[in-house]
C-alpha cells in the first residue's frame, strides 16, 4: 500500500470515531511497528481514573491488563487494527501498521545549524560540520541527519523566477553540491522553511510556493525538512491556534512532498501549539517539536511556570513537565521532539540563552548572577541527555563541532549506551511514573524485555532517593536483576527489591534493568 493510501485509510478510521477532538484516548490511534520486532503501546485513558481494555487484537498481539498495554509481535507486513475500550462504554479504534519501509523507524540523531551558527551557514560551514562529524567519530556514533536551519536564503522575499535560491555569497554553488557532499560521507541532508510567507528570522517562507520548493529539495537530494509555523497569522486563513489552521498548512507541504517524487521526512515544527502528536499522521509527519524553543539552561522562563509551559523559554525543567503529560503518544516512526540538544554550546549559542530565568544580556554577554552566563552544568547536560534518549526525542546537536570538543561533552553526547535507549527499536517514550519531593521516576520498556529507570533530581539540593520495586508495574518484586548505570558506564549492586540513590541537584540515575 502506497502511503497515501495508508493515510487515507487512517484518517477515515479515525473520522469514523469522531476521534481527534475530544478522544477518550490519551494515546495515538495510528501506531507503527517493522516486521518481527516487538510492538507495545501502552493505553492510558484521557481522563484519570476511566478503564482500558484492547480488544480484536490481530494475531501476535495480546492485551496486559496488568500494565495496560498491548505488546507482541508481527510478522508480516500489512495493516491492522484493533480497538479500545474505555470506560467500559467509548470504542477507540487503533490502526497499525508493520512495515519495513517507514521512514523513521528509530529517532533522527544529527545536527541542526541554528543555536550557534545561525546566519553565518554557509556551503563551507557545512562541508567542514559533516567532515568534523566523521572524523570526531560522531557519525560512528549515530549523527547522521545534517540539517540546515533558518538563514540560507537569498533574503524576505524570493527571487521573480520563484525559485528558492540560496544566499549566493554563503552557497555559490547552490545547494545541490552540499547535499551530494554530506550523502558521499554517508550523511542524511535536511533544509529548513515555513509554512507562511515568511520564516522566523524572516526569510521567505514556502506557503504559496510548496511545489516549487519540494521539487528544488528533491533536486538538491533533501532527505528531511524541518518545517516551521512562524509568521501564519498573516497568511490570513486564520490564528495558528487553530488546529485547522495547522493541519491545512502542513497538509499542504506533504502533498507537495508527495508529488516531488522524493521520500523526504517532513520534520513539523509547530512547536506543539495544536498538539501535533494527535494527528501529525494525517500530514505524513513521523516527528514533531513538541515544545517552543528549548535554551540553554535548568529553568526557562518565566520560572515558576509548569502548568502552561508551551509559549516560555523551555529549559530542561519545563521540558520535563510537558514530556510528563504526552509520553503515550510516542512510538515508532511517530516521534515527539522535544529540540536540539544544548548539551555542549555553553552558553555560547546566539539562539539558546534568552528566555531562561535569571538570565539576562548586558549589551556584549548573556550574563547570571554577575558573571558570564555558562549554560547548562555538567549534571544538568547528562540529565537533558538521558531524558531525550527516555523518550526517544530526536537528537540534534546545535554547537559548533569545528571546534574542539570538551572530552566530558564527547563521552556523553557519544555514550553509547544512552544511545541505545534512545534507538532502542521498539521506540517508546519513558513513562511518567511519579514525582515525590521534587524527584521524578520514569520507566522505559526496551525491545529486549529490559526496563530503563531514570530518576531525575528536580530540586535545587541534592536528594536521598529511595528506588524499590513497588514504584512501578515495569519491575517484578522479588526477582534478581542486573543494574547497570548508563551515565557512567558501570554495574551497579544486583536489584531485588530496593536500592538508595543519591542524586545531585538537577541531575539524573539513568538505569538499565536487565533479568
Ligand atoms: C524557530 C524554531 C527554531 C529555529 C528558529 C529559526 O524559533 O523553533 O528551532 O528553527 O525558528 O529562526
Amino acid at each position: 500500500m502506497k502511503r497515501k493510501e495508508i493515510f487515507t485509510l487512517a484518517l477515515a478510521l479515525c473520522m469514523g470515531a469522531g476521534a481527534f477532538a475530544e478522544s477518550p484516548l490519551k494515546g495515538s490511534q495510528r501506531t507503527f511497528s517493522r516486521p518481527g520486532v516487538r510492538y507495545m503501546q501502552k493505553v492510558r485513558p484521557a481522563e484519570e481514573g476511566r478503564t482500558v481494555l484492547a480488544t480484536d487484537l490481530p494475531d501476535g498481539l495480546v492485551w496486559n491488563s496488568k500494565r495496560r498495554l498491548v505488546e507482541g509481535h508481527i510478522n508480516r507486513p500489512g495493516e491492522y487494527s484493533y480497538n479500545i475500550i474505555v470506560g467500559g462504554a467509548d470504542t477507540v479504534p487503533v490502526h497499525l501498521t508493520v512495515s519495513d519501509s517507514l521512514l523513521l523507524p528509530t529517532p533522527m540523531m544529527g545536527w541542526l545549524s541554528w543555536n550557534v551558527v545561525q546566519n553565518r551557514v554557509s556551503e563551507d560551514v557545512m562541508r567542514e560540520t559533516a567532515l568534523a562529524i566523521r572524523d570526531k567519530g560522531l557519525l560512528d556514533a549515530g549523527y547522521k541527519y545534517i540539517g540546515i536551519d533558518d538563514d540560507w536564503h537569498c533574503g524576505a522575499e524570493r527571487p521573480p523566477s520563484g525559485y528558492p535560491a540560496p544566499d549566493s555569497i554563503r552557497f555559490p554553488n547552490g545547494m545541490k553540491p552540499v547535499g551530494d557532499f554530506l550523502h558521499s560521507l554517508g550523511l542524511k541532508f535536511g533544509i529548513y522553511s515555513t509554512a507562511a510567507l515568511h520564516t522566523c528570522d524572516v526569510q521567505f517562507g514556502s506557503y504559496g510556493h510548496e511545489d516549487v520548493d519540494a521539487r528544488a529539495y528533491a533536486d538538491w537530494g533533501v532527505d528531511f525538512l524541518k518545517y516551521d509555523y512562524c509568521h501564519v497569522n498573516s497568511i490570513g486563513i486564520g490564528d495558528y491556534r487553530e488546529r485547522r489552521v495547522g493541519k491545512y498548512v502542513y497538509k499542504r507541504m506533504a502533498e507537495a512532498i508527495e508529488r516531488c517524487g522524493r521520500p523526504i521526512i517532513l520534520y513539523m515544527c509547530e512547536w506543539g501549539t495544536n498538539s501535533p502528536w494527535e494527528w501529525a499522521h494525517e500530514v505524513d509527519s513521523p516527528v514533531w517539536r513538541a515544545t517552543h524553543d528549548h535554551r540553554d539552561g535548568w529553568n526557562g522562563y518565566p520560572a515558576d511556570n509548569i502548568a502552561n509551559v508551551r509559549h516560555t523559554g523551555i529549559g530542561v525543567r519545563q521540558a520535563l513537565y510537558i514530556m510528563r503529560d504526552i509520553w503515550p503518544y510516542t512510538g515508532v516512526n511517530h516521534f515527539n521532539d522535544a529540540d536540539m540538544l544544548c548539551a555542549g554550546i555553553h552558553g555560547r549559542g546566539d539562539g539558546s540563552n534568552a528566555l531562561l530565568d535569571g538570565v539576562s544580556f548586558d549589551g556584549t554577554n548573556f550574563v547570571k548572577d554577575g558573571k558570564i552566563y555558562e549554560g547548562l552544568n555538567a549534571d544538568e547536560a547528562a540529565t537533558e541527555f538521558a531524558m531525550w534518549c527516555m523518550w526517544s526525542s530526536p537528537l540534534f546537536l546545535t554547537f559548533d563541532i569545528r571546534n574542539e570538543i570538551a572530552p566530558a561533552d564527547m563521552a556523553l553526547l557519544t555514550n553509547p549506551e544512552m544511545i541505545a535507549i534512545n534507538q532502542d527499536a521498539m521506540g517508546q517514550a519513558a513513562e511518567f511514573v511519579s514525582e515525590l519531593d521534587g524527584v521524578q521516576l520514569w520507566v522505559k520498556d526496551l525491545e529486549n524485555g529490559d526496563i530503563a529507570v531514570a530518576v531525575v533530581n528536580m530540586n535545587d539540593v541534592p536528594a536521598d532517593y529511595e528506588f524499590s520495586a513497588g514504584l512501578t508495574d515495569a519491575i517484578d518484586s522479588g526477582i534478581q536483576y542486573k543494574v547497570r548505570n548508563l551515565i557512567d558506564r558501570k554495574d551497579e549492586a544486583p536489584f531485588t527489591c530496593r536500592m538508595r540513590l543519591q542524586i545531585p541537584p538537577h541531575g539524573t540515575r539513568l538505569l538499565r534493568f536487565s533479568k
